[in-house]
């Protein structure tokens, strides 16, 4: 439209699409969204403040990784920058974020220590923070160490290399030794034989109570919970990330040719069996390939995360093959391993049941169907 015409239009009382503009939805549309932008931009500067409070910089030649992005669901203002004379990523986010921050922050100096108590160093290199954790009245931040990432290297990556790197980054998590201390002191949810039994079966009766589960599978599940805690006493317990798929991964090319993998986003830092972090990967990518199969609506939006991710149907994990190599054929190590692995869906399906999310309704109806396999 020319600027004199939609001159004309406004002055006729009807909006530049022509429109009564109390009712116009374009008018609503374009007003919500300038709504958005200027709240974004108001949270981007307030975030932007805190870090020059406490003397950061930030690098204005590096596009931010996240900025408040409501459409992308961002909950954070992710950074480069400065701080005291050292590369950094800032990380901030509105208070009612500030316990995911804190908790990360915790995450990292506890990995921090328990490495400090090992004989012979990993062989991944864990993501350190930088200073303490930092708040004014409206946002909290941290700063951790800058790592570089290699995607060139990443996109040489077979299928069966990126399964192989998600082992190593797992592996190396698990050597990290917990202590009493940790296990009472640290904050970190423990998710012990007792609390894995018990949770599985209320989350059991919860589920049939509410329609989810008949009586005859949900009868089965508590069973399996049941059963399994005795097994499950015989379990170390180990850090699990919660999140350890390709984009929490950075790889780059050592001096002799070798591949350095580097682990960051460390807010779902838990303790648990070594079953746990795989069964996370697994039940991620049978859940995002299945909506690449099937809901190519849905996953279009995402695809370029999840090819991130590793998780997309370019990578086929075998769950058989990793079973096997995890607990080296051993009966009563297979079923815990399967017995967690239910356990991490009936949890996403406990945090998703009500949720009218169409992504949710279509991972709640998958677990469902695959548990229900699973107890044929
Ligand atoms: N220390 C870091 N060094 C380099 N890049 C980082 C660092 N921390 C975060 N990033 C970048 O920001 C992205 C999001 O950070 P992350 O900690 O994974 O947050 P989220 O919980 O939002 O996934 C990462 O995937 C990475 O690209
Ligand atoms: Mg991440």
């Amino acid at each position: 439209m020319r600027d004199d015409e939609r001159d004309a239009l406004k002055e006729s009382g009807y909006c530049e699409d022509g429109n009564n503009p109390v009712t116009c939805l374009l008018c609503k549309k374009r007003e919500g969204q300038e709504g958005e932008s200027t709240q974004q931009e108001k949270k981007v500067g307030q975030a932007k403040g805190l870090l020059e409070s406490i003397g950061g910089t930030i690098d204005v030649a590096v596009r931010p990784f996240k900025q408040f992005d409501k459409k992308r669901h961002e909950r954070f203002f992710i950074q480069k920058g400065e701080l005291n004379g050292r590369a950094v990523v800032f990380k901030v986010g509105e208070t009612a974020s500030a316990d995911r921050l804190r908790d990360e922050s915790r995450n990292m100096k506890l990995l921090e220590t328990a490495q400090s108590g090992l004989e012979r160093p990993l062989d991944i290199y864990i993501v350190r923070q930088v200073g303490e954790a930092f708040a004014d009245d409206a946002m909290t931040g941290l700063a951790t160490e800058y790592l570089k990432d290699d995607p060139s290297l990443k996109a040489e990556l077979s299928a069966d290399q990126k399964i192989q790197v998600i082992g190593r980054v797992i592996d190396n998590v698990q050597k990290l030794p917990v202590s009493d201390e940790v296990l009472r002191t640290s904050g970190l949810d423990v998710h012990d034989a007792q609390k894995i039994s018990s949770d599985g079966e209320y989350f059991s009766s919860v589920l049939e109570e509410q329609g989810f589960f008949n009586s005859e599978l949900a009868e089965k599940l508590k069973e399996v919970f049941r059963s399994v805690q005795t097994d499950l006493q015989d379990e170390q317990p180990v850090f699990v990330h919660g999140d350890a798929h390709g984009d929490n991964i950075f790889l780059k090319r050592g001096e002799n040719g070798n591949t350095e993998v580097s682990l960051l986003d460390i807010e779902g830092l838990r303790i648990s069996n070594r079953y746990h972090d795989w069964s996370e990967i697994l039940n991620k990518a049978v859940f995002l390939q299945h909506l690449e199969r099937t809901q190519p609506d849905l996953y279009a939006p995402i695809e370029g995360n999840v090819k991130n991710m590793w998780l997309d149907s370019g990578v086929p994990f075998e769950e058989d093959a990793i079973i096997q190599q995890v607990t080296g054929g051993d009966e009563s190590q297979a079923r815990n391993f399967r017995v967690t692995r239910i356990y991490d869906m009936l949890t996403r399906i406990m945090a998703g049941r009500d949720s009218t999310h169409p992504l949710q309704k279509v991972r709640t109806e998958l677990y469902r169907d695959l548990i229900k396999k699973e107890l044929e």
